[in-house]
């Protein structure tokens, strides 16, 4: 089984090596405009294969080369740029469109039943973007965005609780940006409800930090994150490879659930071998459901913007 990521800079190379160190695939293809990165990081991945104990090919392509990414079973999309090269929002929009468009529309024609994982940025409008191009069914392709925003928001609880990350348990939904919807009547510390834990003030505090942080890493190194988007990359195509059906927030097209259409947002879906399984559709209350009304128009106004130009 082999799968392509397309980007190999920090989220693209560290995916990978997450991804092979977890020995679930046979190949991973790095596919970069610059080839020579490709294979650099290729390299080095594969040379750590011995110490991590896994036996995953990883190797560097060019983007003449999208003829031996045939028959990937899953394509990531993590190429793009950045915003922090004096670009506005909407330029960056505009340029991340036209790559999103012709890198999924290469990889589709040589891997007609792949499963696309979008994560360049804005991720919701990319998403979009990409599944009104390739045209294939909203079941395969969707956006790498609440396994992030999730483990942001629980390795704060955690902080704030001095306790370990992993009894934490939490639902976000909605944009992957600043109207992101942490759903607290889901969020619960070993089955304990993060009311009776935290004060009010205190669970603001870490919602509002969660929001913040892809931007206030941004600012500190440059350059977006890439350890902990790696990881969540590598763990949904570890729920796809094993058909493990795990319960994952993931930006996918609605089409009526949750009373929204045709726009792409977080919601948690069954991820399995066959991309998502099932769209799961929570019984939210009158203010959820506004919130998550707030960044469903945010992102359709967004995507307006950019089929106006
Ligand atoms: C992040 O949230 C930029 O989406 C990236 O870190």
């Amino acid at each position: 089984m082999k799968i392509t990521i397309v980007g190999a800079g920090n989220v693209g190379g560290t995916c990978a090596s997450f991804i092979a160190a977890k020995n679930i695939v046979t190949k991973i293809l790095l596919l970069d405009i610059s080839k020579e990165k490709a294979m650099g990081k290729a390299l080095d991945i594969w040379n750590s294969s011995q110490l991590l104990t896994n036996n995953t090919k990883v190797i560097g392509l060019g983007n003449k080369e999208y003829i031996k990414t045939k028959n990937s079973k899953i394509c990531i999309i993590t190429s793009g740029f950045i915003r922090n090269t004096g670009m506005t929002r909407d330029q960056l929009i505009t340029k991340n469109a036209v790559i999103i468009k012709e890198v999924t529309n290469k990889l589709l024609k040589y891997s007609k039943n792949a499963l696309f994982i979008i994560v360049s940025n804005p991720l919701d409008i990319m998403t979009y973007v990409a599944f009104k191009e390739l045209n294939i069914s909203r079941f395969k392709i969707f956006g790498m965005s609440g396994l992030l925003d999730t483990a942001r928001y629980n390795s704060y609880l955690a902080t704030a609780l001095k306790c370990n990350p992993k009894d934490i348990q939490s639902m976000l939904i909605g944009e992957h940006g600043d109207t992101m919807i942490p759903l607290l009547r889901y969020t619960t510390v070993s089955g304990i409800p993060i009311g009776e834990l935290l004060s009010k003030s205190n669970i603001n505090f870490i919602i509002q930090k969660t929001k913040k942080t892809g931007g206030e890493i941004l600012n500190m190194l440059k350059t977006s994150a890439w350890y902990t988007p790696g990881i969540a990359i590598a763990n949904m195509v570890e729920a796809i490879i094993k058909n493990s059906k795990n319960i994952i927030t993931c930006s996918c097209y609605l089409t009526g659930e949750y009373g929204l259409n045709n726009v792409f947002l977080g919601v948690p879906v069954i991820l399995g071998k066959n991309g998502i399984e099932k769209i799961l559709e929570l019984q939210l209350n009158k203010e959820e459901r506004k919130n998550l009304k707030t960044s469903s128009l945010k992102i359709k106004k967004m995507i307006s913007q950019l089929l106006e130009e």
